[in-house]
């Protein structure tokens, strides 16, 4: 049967990749700010990556970052809002998914909000998950850090 997705192209390799475009497709999905060699260096040192084009139209995107044998790290998956609530998020997550088959862990962090996105999708909550991010105060801003120590933690002053 075929599937809303189906009339998408979709690419597995850098090759041809207009880092400017995909810029453009990140700050349109309110990702942010992501200037072009950046999005480069991150893409060229990612194993697996999803593209998908409208016809020449570059519509959705996402990454991962992964070992070959443990862990994988899926990252930067963003969908053009005009292609937004077609399915197409789900199959960029399920495709990476599979990419990274053989991976131990496949691990992401949701962007506050979206974790009802990701627990559709099969992921669960880290409960020991942490992290050191180069702008500490905007991510606890963002609510992506809680900006709790890990043993700050009631059971642990409780000791
Ligand atoms: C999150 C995102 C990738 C989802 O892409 P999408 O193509 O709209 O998603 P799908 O159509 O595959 O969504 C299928 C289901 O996931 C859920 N879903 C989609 N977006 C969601 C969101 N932002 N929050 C919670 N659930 C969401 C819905 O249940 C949806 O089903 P519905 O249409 O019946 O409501 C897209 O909204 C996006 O690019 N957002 C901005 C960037 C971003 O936040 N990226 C994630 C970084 S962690």
């Amino acid at each position: 049967m075929s599937q809303p997705t189906d009339k998408y192209a979709w690419v597995y390799r850098v090759d041809d990749l207009d880092f400017d475009e995909l810029s453009a497709l990140y700050l349109s999905a309110r990702l942010g700010e992501m200037p072009a060699d950046a999005l480069a260096t991150v893409f060229e040192n990612s194993m697996f990556m999803c593209l998908v084009y409208a016809g020449e139209v570059l519509v959705g995107a996402g990454r991962a970052l992964a070992d070959g044998l443990d862990c994988a790290y899926i990252a930067d998956v963003a969908v053009h809002p005009d292609h937004q609530r077609r399915g197409l998020g789900q199959a960029i997550i399920r495709r990476l998914i599979e990419l990274c088959a053989g991976h131990e862990k496949i691990i992401l962090y949701a962007n506050p909000g979206t974790e009802g996105f990701y627990s559709s999708l099969g992921f669960l909550r880290m409960n020991t998950a942490m992290g050191i991010w180069g702008d500490r105060e905007r991510a606890i801003e963002s609510g992506i850090l809680s900006g709790q120590r890990g043993d700050d933690r009631p059971s642990a002053r409780a000791r």
